[in-house]
């Protein structure tokens, strides 16, 4: 009867043990002691992003028009109102890993491979051209992801301020400007 538990129980500990030395003396102690700091974090997040904790990324249909509303009015135009700035600019931003890093999600980058995180940009404005709603879409989705993909995981350049709106600008012009080296030159790493 007894021997039954015996087995469990030893892979139990086991499994302990291991679990124990993954971390080091000093990681376990982190991580204890995250505790406090954690549930304090999670309290004091802001409403849109407990929003999207508490439904784990998927917003019930009728919370959808509300949040989208709410977070297209975060978003700032350039005060000279042109949405494509200085592609070159654009570039160095996008394919810099401590900028923008969009090519860390993205592929389509003639400098750096690109990841599979969000869709495939190659060519991005060969295939959807420069109209006044391509600017715009493009822009408002650098600016702020979530005001048309609720809760996703791409940064929300503008609405976090980590980009200017004239930056977000120049970015948008990497994109769609079909002299620039995005739409010129072949994707890093095309298969
Ligand atoms: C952490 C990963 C990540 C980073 C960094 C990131 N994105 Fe995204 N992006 C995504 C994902 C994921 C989507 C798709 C949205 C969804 O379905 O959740 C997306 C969508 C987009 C879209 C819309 C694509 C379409 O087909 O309409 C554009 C444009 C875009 N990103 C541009 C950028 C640019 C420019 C940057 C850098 C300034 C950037 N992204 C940084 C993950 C990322």
């Amino acid at each position: 009867m007894k021997r039954r538990f015996l087995i469990p129980l030893a892979l139990g500990l086991l499994a302990l043990a291991l679990a124990q030395r993954y971390f080091g003396e000093e990681d376990l102690k982190r991580v204890q002691d995250a505790g406090k700091a954690y549930a304090e974090t999670l309290a004091g997040q802001r409403p849109d992003q407990a929003l999207c904790s508490l439904h784990r990324n998927r917003l019930p249909a009728d919370l959808l028009p509300g949040f989208l509303e709410e977070q297209r009015k975060l978003i700032q135009y350039p005060k000279d109102g042109r949405l494509m700035g200085d592609w070159r600019r654009g570039g160095a931003i996008f394919n810099n890993l401590q900028k923008a890093n969009c090519f860390s999600c993205h592929f389509g980058s003639p400098e750096n491979i690109g990841g599979d995180v969000g869709p495939s940009l190659e060519q991005y404005g060969l295939n959807r051209g420069q109209s006044e709603a391509v600017q715009r879409y493009t822009y408002e989705v650098i600016y702020n992801s979530w005001a048309y993909f609720p809760c996703t995981v791409m940064y929300r350049f503008g609405a976090q301020g980590l980009l200017t709106p004239e930056e977000i600008a120049d970015v948008v012009a990497y994109l769609l400007d079909p002299a620039s080296d995005f739409n010129t030159k072949p994707a890093a790493g095309k298969r």
